[in-house]
């Protein structure tokens, strides 16, 4: 018998829903995306992403429904909803519509944790694609986003281990703060991946911050590297202006390139590294990007060609699957489901909701 659940996703910038059956299938994946409602302020502002989830929760729904061929929501199974890691006052807009909905119709509420709805991305099949294997355990992923960069082991269905996160900025956000130090339109990521692109020449380098053995990122000292980089090119060319606001879009472009390259670098060496390094000594039997980070193509070539070498197959939603999506809560939802996880209607944000267990 298969099961079809109604998924909610607005713990940040993104106003999703979806309907997917059986943690795989996608029927309809609706997203309302704030990127050009945050561009004017180069991030996202909490209260704005809150009200902007506020007008766009009712038509996603009524899109994800229509475009899903639903009608009456009582024909579904559940209700999922991210209940956290994220905005507090972001989530508690889906948390309410979701409540809202099992209220009315009895349907069961499935909370879930969006890290985890990161990873099941990698599950789903978009209408139409042919059916797949889906990823064998144990298996290593790698999450990198605006808000958050880890990487857990899963031994089977519902068991993570932490091996790792960064102990400051997420990766995401690193490439934004980057991308506006050196003129750059926001988001930072796609951009700075443009420019390195173009670089002719590869030979400045920037720190790796390699944290010992640990799976722990850290990307602040990088970002510091960027800015006395930047700081010291301006200087050269005597157009410094305000010491405390360098502004790298004053640079010519060719010097522009070169440094997006070396800051691409220095972090796709090492979340690359680091993630093989965990895929071997885990004897992983898949590996898994996700994230919007993921989306950024020399870290998968460099991930494609190290799982290549260990044998392991490498899976890489597509974009849109990388980054926040309403599917990849229906595909998380699914498994806590069958788990019989279930949640009161009194159900609250979980700001802070932590995947897995800590490293020992
Ligand atoms: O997953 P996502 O859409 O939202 C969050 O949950 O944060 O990730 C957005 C982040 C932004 O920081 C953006 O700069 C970054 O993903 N990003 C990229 C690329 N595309 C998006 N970073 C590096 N390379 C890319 N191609
Ligand atoms: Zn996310």
């Amino acid at each position: 018998m298969s099961l079809t659940l109604l998924a909610i996703e607005t713990s940040c910038d993104e106003t999703s829903v979806a309907v997917v059956t059986d943690g795989r299938r996608i029927h309809s994946n609706v997203v309302a995306s704030q990127v050009a409602l945050h561009a004017r302020t180069g991030g996202v502002v909490p209260e704005v992403a809150a009200r902007a989830h506020l007008r766009w929760m009712v038509p996603v729904l009524e899109e994800a429904c229509a475009t899903a061929g639903v009608t009456d929501v009582r024909d579904l199974d559940g209700i999922a909803v991210t209940q956290g890691p994220g905005l507090a006052g972001s989530l508690l807009v889906g948390i309410t519509m979701a409540r809202t909905l099992a209220w009315d119709t009895g349907l069961p509420l499935v909370p879930v944790n969006h890290l985890e709805g990161h990873i099941r991305a990698a599950w789903l099949l978009d209408p139409g694609e042919p059916d797949r294997p889906a990823p064998a355990f144990p298996l290593v992923a790698l999450v990198v986003s605006g808000g958050h960069t880890f990487l857990v082991e899963q031994a089977d269905e519902l068991t993570y281990r932490l091996l790792g996160q960064t102990v400051d900025d997420a990766a995401g956000e690193a490439f934004d703060k980057v991308g506006r130090l050196l003129g750059l339109p926001y988001p930072g990521g796609p951009a700075i991946m443009a420019a390195a692109a173009r670089a002719a020449r590869h030979d400045r380098r920037l720190p790796r911050a390699w944290m010992g053995d640990t799976g722990d990122f850290s990307f602040s000292g990088l970002k510091t590297a960027v800015r006395r980089m930047v700081i010291d090119e301006l200087v050269a060319r005597d157009a410094l202006g305000d010491p405390d606001e360098p502004d790298g879009g004053r640079l010519p472009g060719d010097v522009v390139d070169e440094i997006a390259w070396a800051f691409q670098d220095s972090v796709v060496d090492v979340l690359a590294t680091k993630t093989l390094r965990a895929a071997a000594h885990a004897r992983a039997r898949t590996i898994i990007l996700g994230g919007g980070v993921a989306a950024n193509r020399v870290l998968r070539e460099r991930v494609a060609a190290g799982a290549h070498d260990l044998g392991v197959p490498l899976v890489v939603p597509r974009p849109a699957l990388c980054t926040d999506n309403g599917a990849m809560i229906g595909a998380a939802g699914y498994r806590r489901f069958l788990a019989g996880t279930r949640a009161d209607h009194d159900v609250e944000a979980r700001p802070s909701w932590k995947l897995g267990v800590p490293r020992t």
